[in-house]
């Protein structure tokens, strides 16, 4: 019923339909509606356009289907700051509102972990906004709080959280394991 696949150029507007929606559904008691303004389809089409045409090296995307249609996706490449000792990180990571908390998140992050281990990362990082309750999602895999920041979105500030997977071979360990247990 669901597929996994790494996503090509012509999924950029189905990707870009997800992001937003699941970005609104998710931001909309966290962030002041004038800060989520400027999320738009067409504004994330351009911007997965521009991600989809690089080499699948530089930043990896699988998507997850329902019957062909897009339902999730997750995005990630080498970790930006190289000030925590961690190389890849996860840069998004979305389901349609209707599609969560069903495994599929696990599913995903387990064919991109996979798909960075191959192209040579050990480890991997991701930011959250703090207020967000899906960081339980990575504590549950045994991420690791690493840091607190400030970020900005539209016009506001927000704090964001730092979690970290040091070893991506155990992160697919624990994957497996709660795949087996058929969470
Ligand atoms: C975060 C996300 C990708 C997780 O994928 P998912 O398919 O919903 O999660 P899974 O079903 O694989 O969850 C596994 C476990 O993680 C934990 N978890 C996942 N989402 C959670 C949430 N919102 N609140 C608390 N725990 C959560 C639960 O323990 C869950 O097991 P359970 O459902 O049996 O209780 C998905 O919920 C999502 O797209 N959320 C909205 C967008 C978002 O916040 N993205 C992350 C930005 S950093």
């Amino acid at each position: 019923m669901y597929q996994i696949r790494r996503g090509n150029i012509h999924d950029a507007k189905s990707i870009a339909e997800v992001h937003v929606s699941s970005w609104k559904d998710t931001y909309k008691d966290l962030i002041n509606e004038q800060d989520m303004s400027n999320s738009t389809v067409e504004n994330r089409t351009i911007l997965w356009e521009t991600i989809l045409k690089m080499p699948k090296e530089q930043q990896p995307v699988m998507v997850v289907e329902e019957n062909r249609k897009i339902v999730g996706f997750i995005s990630g490449g080498k970790e930006r700051t190289e000030r925590f000792g961690y190389d890849g990180e996860i840069f998004a990571i979305y389901l349609l509102p209707t599609h969560q908390r069903k495994g599929l998140g696990a599913l995903l992050l387990k064919a991109f972990s996979n798909e960075m281990k191959r192209l040579g990362y050990h480890s991997l990082l991701i930011w959250v906004l703090t207020n967000n309750p899906t960081h339980q999602f990575y504590l549950k895999l045994g991420a690791k709080k690493i840091e607190q920041e400030q970020t900005t979105i539209g016009y506001g500030t927000y704090q964001e959280t730092a979690y970290g997977f040091k070893d991506i071979t155990q992160l697919i360990h624990q994957l497996d394991q709660l795949e087996k247990e058929g969470l």
